[in-house]
């Protein structure tokens, strides 16, 4: 559980955890809930606490494998299976919420729309994910040029693909969901905000 314990200790981790409890409160109990992709499953305490029913999918092996050994996973009411997001083996409108934390940051804006489009298809009408863009430049100055070239070094790195609001809301608009609720996660030195949101489809 070395993967999860180093990650639990940032204020990243805990707003994020608060975020999902939040989003969750506002949703009725007892739901058929998707988590895709579940990695080592750091939501499952609060499924069981709403008396969910948990789908968890992750495109690892070894994910799974840690998911499965999480303190809080349940044979009677989780089952973890090898997915990939972007193609779900689900039929239409078989969960009642897919949650979908710490993954359109890691992926193209192609893949976000597709990813998305995935969870609106499977979901009834909810879902609630977590989103990293970058914030509109207010002023041109060595202020912006910092933050840009924090940016750059970020990327090339490899560990984050930074987007711009727009692919969100291009994604949002094509999976024909609507933000109803927003919780504020972080901001950052290379001037990009993280946010955990409440979607809800519409027609
Ligand atoms: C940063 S972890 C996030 C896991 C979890 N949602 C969390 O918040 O802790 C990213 C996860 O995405 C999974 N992943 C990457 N590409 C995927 C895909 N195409 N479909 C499903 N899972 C994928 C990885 O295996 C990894 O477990």
């Amino acid at each position: 559980m070395l993967y999860a314990n180093v990650r639990s200790q940032g204020d990243k981790w805990k707003n994020e955890q608060k975020a999902l409890q939040k989003c969750l409160k506002i949703l009725p109990d007892s739901l058929n809930v998707l988590d895709v992709p579940v990695g080592t499953g750091r939501f499952f305490p609060f499924y069981k606490e709403h008396h969910h029913t948990v789908t968890g999918l992750d495109i690892s092996p070894d994910m799974l494998a840690m998911a499965r050994r999480h303190d809080d996973f349940s044979e009677e009411h989780m089952s973890l299976a090898e997915a990939d997001i972007t193609a779900l083996p689900y039929d239409n409108d078989f969960f009642d919420v897919a949650v979908c934390m710490r993954f359109f940051n890691l992926v193209n804006a192609d893949v976000c729309s597709q990813s998305l489009r995935e969870l609106s298809r499977v979901s009834k009408r909810y879902a609630i994910i977590g989103f990293r863009h970058i914030n509109k430049p207010s002023h041109f100055g060595v202020q912006a040029i910092k933050q840009h070239i924090l940016r750059f070094v970020k990327s090339l790195k490899g560990k984050i693909v930074l987007h711009d609001i727009e692919v969100l809301n291009q994604a949002l608009a094509n999976a024909h969901f609507k933000i109803v609720q927003e919780e504020f996660i972080e901001k950052r030195a290379d001037d990009t905000t993280y946010c955990v949101y409440l979607l809800e489809k519409y027609d």
